[in-house]
């Protein structure tokens, strides 16, 4: 097992109606900046009930975060909580509001107004608000991490940031508040999660049966209870997956093993090229990056494919093989791409590989040996 240190401080209220513990969770003097998206909140209840929680709070609010949340409209909304002395804040949307409350409440707290290259340099040192969470779309799991991925326009990069001090005080994640998602949006949330466990599963085999249990158990129940959702949206699968996506990115699963997020900076590069929705960039991939790299991750893919996917027989290449075969099959069914042509129509793997490239994200996968050269082979195989 590989050296961990594992403090997840983040206040989870789980359940149907828990918005209104908000009135407990922020401090009593706070001034609050609600923050939110595109106004999804503003038609589906989700808004008043944050209101009536926070009370007499003092509270001012900042909407128009988007979908991959944007440096500039942050400068913006940092400079507005400057002038208002917001000292808390909370994100109320799905990842990319929370990200962006995360990040914002870094930005609040440093002495510039474009800190970008200082937070590329120094993100995890730096002082922040503290912040809370109001979920209302299992994905990401950044409702109770460290981290914010935030693209910036004007040097066209989308990338992650990570820091303890900006971990959500605390995580509201009521699973009633998934009922106005629409169905693109849950397969996103769904394939999105298994991704998060499959990048922290299937790498090299080490001495973690604690953690590699458990991660067979979030894929089983995003496997089972993933196309429950999007068919029926039964409230045991809002809580099932709600459930599942958290755990799946807030820190257990990947405590002591190796992890390969290359797919996910692969991802955040299409996204920024490209302007396709996170979990759809990752699908678009993971299957082509898997069969790249099937003799380093054999081991786990066949061990994967059969405690998870139950397959038999005892040639570990035909059944890591067959895994990624159902890995790919179950994207399709949650009607995710599972090759880039299926969304991009002139695919520029040059612009790609640049981004990696300007973002420092050279040497990739385990064992850091996904380089530019093997990104084009896994392009090319994903085509
Ligand atoms: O903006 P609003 O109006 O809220 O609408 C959003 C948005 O249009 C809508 N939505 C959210 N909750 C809703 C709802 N619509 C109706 N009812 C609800 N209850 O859904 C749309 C997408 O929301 P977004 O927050 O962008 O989606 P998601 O949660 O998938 O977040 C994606 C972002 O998270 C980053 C991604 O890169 C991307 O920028 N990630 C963050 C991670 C982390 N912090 O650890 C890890 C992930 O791998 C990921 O990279
Ligand atoms: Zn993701």
């Amino acid at each position: 097992m590989i050296q961990f240190q594992l403090c997840n401080p983040t206040d989870i209220r789980f359940g149907q109606g828990q918005i209104a513990s908000l009135a407990d969770l922020v401090p009593a003097d706070a001034c609050v900046l609600l923050l939110y998206g595109g106004g999804s909140i503003k038609k589906n209840g989700v808004y008043d009930q944050v209101v009536a929680a926070l009370g007499e709070r003092r509270r001012v609010e900042f909407g128009g975060v988007e979908p991959n949340p944007v440096y500039e409209t942050l400068q913006k909304a940092s400079a507005f909580a400057r002038e208002n002395a917001v000292d808390f804040v909370l994100g109320v949307g799905g990842g990319s509001v929370i990200d962006a409350a995360k990040f914002l409440s870094a930005m609040i707290a440093s002495d510039s107004d474009d800190p970008w290259d200082a937070f590329v340099q120094g993100y995890g040192q730096a002082p922040a608000v503290p912040n809370g969470a109001v979920l209302t779309l299992p994905a990401t799991g950044s409702e109770s991490n460290p981290v914010s991925v935030i693209s910036n326009h004007g040097r066209e990069l989308k990338i992650p940031f990570a820091s303890q001090a900006v971990r959500p005080a605390f995580a509201i994640m009521d699973p009633a508040t998934m009922l106005s998602l629409s169905r693109r949006q849950l397969e996103n949330g769904v394939v999105d999660a298994l991704t998060h466990v499959l990048e922290q599963y299937l790498t090299m085999p080490v001495n973690t049966p604690v953690q590699y249990g458990f991660s067979e158990t979030l894929l089983e129940v995003l496997i089972e209870w993933g196309p429950v959702l999007v068919e029926t949206r039964s409230m045991e699968a809002c809580e099932n997956v709600m459930w599942a996506a958290n755990q799946a990115l807030n820190g257990l699963v990947g405590a002591g093993v190796p992890q390969d997020w290359s797919t996910h900076m692969i991802g955040h590069a299409i996204t920024a090229l490209y302007g396709i929705d996170h979990a759809r960039t990752l699908t678009m991939v993971m299957p082509s990056l898997l069969r790249h790299r099937l003799d380093a991750k054999q081991a786990m893919l066949a061990r994967y494919g059969r405690r998870v996917w139950r397959i038999e027989g005892d040639d570990d290449r035909a059944v890591a093989e067959a895994a990624i075969a159902k890995t790919e099959a179950f994207m399709v069914r949650m009607g995710c791409p599972v090759r880039i042509s299926e969304m991009i129509e002139d695919f520029n793997a040059d612009g790609l590989v640049d981004h990696l490239v300007r973002a420092e994200q050279t040497a990739l996968g385990e064992g850091q040996d996904i380089g530019a050269g093997e990104v084009r082979e896994i392009l090319a195989l994903a085509a």
